[in-house]
């Protein structure tokens, strides 16, 4: 970032302790707070079928759903602290839509993810505070290359996917930066396939 002129910190943080995320959105108070929120921080197991092993199943879970829900947490509360309207953006996952035998817990957390996005949009939307999930299909990264069983259905990914070629991480960013931008001001809550409102 500081080579692009854009001044940056760094602030080590694992998301599942809920008091490193506060401490890492009180960092930004020094560049006036947080407009965007951006909670990407997940994992996958090595062995993830439906005999799952607990400990595998808890550790994924702590990162992958009470992570987010720290993150985006600090986040609206400096939002709404400083109103500010903000963007809220969880990574969730095509595996959270369309589950998968040796993506059990995975799927499951993104699943859970994808309904978190619509649930806090529409406990935040009166703040003025968009929330909104991304279902990245298959993208080269390290998490596809170091989990075997991935790597191993990617080319099936890649055959079902209408371009026929694997994502690239830059083309996640685009669209995360379009749901952290007012191009998307009357976005909010998506995915949805129905109505979050009760
Ligand atoms: N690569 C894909 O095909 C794909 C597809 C759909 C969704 N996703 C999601 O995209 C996100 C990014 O994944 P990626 O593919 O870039 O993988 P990656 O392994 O390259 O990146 C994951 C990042 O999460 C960080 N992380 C893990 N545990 C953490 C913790 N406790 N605290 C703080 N940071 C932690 C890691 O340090 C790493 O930088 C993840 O949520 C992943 O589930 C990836």
């Amino acid at each position: 970032m500081e080579t692009l002129g854009v001044p940056a910190r760094f602030v080590a943080t694992d998301v599942t302790r809920r008091a490193d995320a506060d401490a890492l959105v009180d960092a930004a108070g020094e560049f006036g707070g947080v407009d965007v929120m951006v909670c990407n921080a997940g994992i996958t197991l090595g062995a993830d079928g439906a005999d799952v092993a607990e400990a595998d199943y808890r550790r994924l879970m702590a990162v992958n759903l009470d992570g987010v829900l720290f993150g985006a947490q600090a986040a609206a509360r400096q939002m709404k602290d400083r109103a500010t309207p903000g963007s809220i953006v969880l990574m969730a996952s095509m595996g959270g839509l369309v589950g998968a035998g040796f993506t059990v817990a995975y799927s499951t957390s993104k699943g859970g993810v994808i309904l978190m996005a619509k649930s806090l949009a529409d406990a935040l939307g009166p703040d003025g505070i968009r929330v909104n999930a991304v279902c990245p299909g298959t993208i080269d990264t390290h998490l596809l290359r170091s989990t075997p069983d991935i790597a191993q259905a990617a080319d099936g990914f890649r055959q079902r996917t209408p371009l026929r070629r694997l994502g690239q991480p830059s083309e996640i960013g685009d669209a995360v930066a379009y749901l952290g931008s007012e191009l998307s001001g009357y976005v909010t809550g998506e995915p949805r396939s129905s109505s979050t409102a009760a």
